[in-house]
């Protein structure tokens, strides 16, 4: 198997996809956790090629963009199988794939294989710091939400259905959401990468009230 080949003519694939989706889900995105993934699995050890697989996949039909009824499973296995890719890795990299996305707070999202833990804490590192609050105000614009509202306290969601229909602020995603998330990686790598990013976020916070309640 030419791994090579295989990973660019998925690349390939995938660009042409996800150039100027305009919700944080574009085209960078998906080379940052790419990038990142494979940082995370050099130090954890896991297999590169399996990595950079799952990582350009792992967004491919994100229930937020999905239309029509193919599964998650199906779209990567379709791809994959047009390019020329073995069972092995059509079976290794879909079962990533379907593991990867967040479900919300309450709802438990395992992932046994190591590469499969390098994407998702890179996918998880790409939704937190200077780059997660931008993606997570892009998110908030492309769904129409608004920035802020006081009034509106943070949920707990206990379920994926709550979670993908909550109606929220792009504030109380920090909560819902985003200052959750380093507790919730699971590779020590990704955990080191985690604290400056998490810090970063609390500090914006922090700026966002005094600036909202004119004291700065
Ligand atoms: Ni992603």
């Amino acid at each position: 198997m030419d791994y090579k080949n295989l990973i660019q003519r998925i690349e390939n694939r995938i660009k042409q996809q996800s150039v100027g989706e305009g919700s944080g889900h574009d085209w960078w995105h998906i080379d940052r956790v790419r990038k990142l993934a494979l940082t995370l699995a050099r130090t954890e050890r896991a297999d590169a090629g399996i990595t950079e697989l799952a990582a350009l996949l792992h967004d491919v039909a994100d229930w937020k963009f999905q239309n029509g009824d193919q599964t998650e499973t199906e779209i990567v296995r379709t791809l994959l199988q047009e390019e020329g890719a073995d069972e092995d890795i059509i079976e290794r990299v879909s079962t990533i794939v379907t593991g990867v996305s967040f479900k919300g707070v309450g709802v438990a999202t395992p992932m046994e294989s190591i590469e499969g833990k390098v994407v998702q804490d890179a996918d998880r590192l790409d939704a937190i710091g200077a780059i997660g609050i931008a993606r997570t105000f892009a998110y908030g614009g492309h769904v129409g939400q608004s920035l802020h509202d006081p009034t509106q306290k943070p949920q707990e969601h206990a379920s994926f259905e709550e979670y993908k229909n909550n109606k929220t602020t792009t504030i109380n995603h920090f909560y819902e959401k985003l200052l959750l998330l380093k507790d919730r990686l699971q590779t020590d790598s990704a955990r080191r990468l985690a604290e400056h990013r998490h810090q970063y976020m609390e500090q914006f916070l922090d700026e966002f009230y005094n600036e909202w309640e004119g004291k700065v």
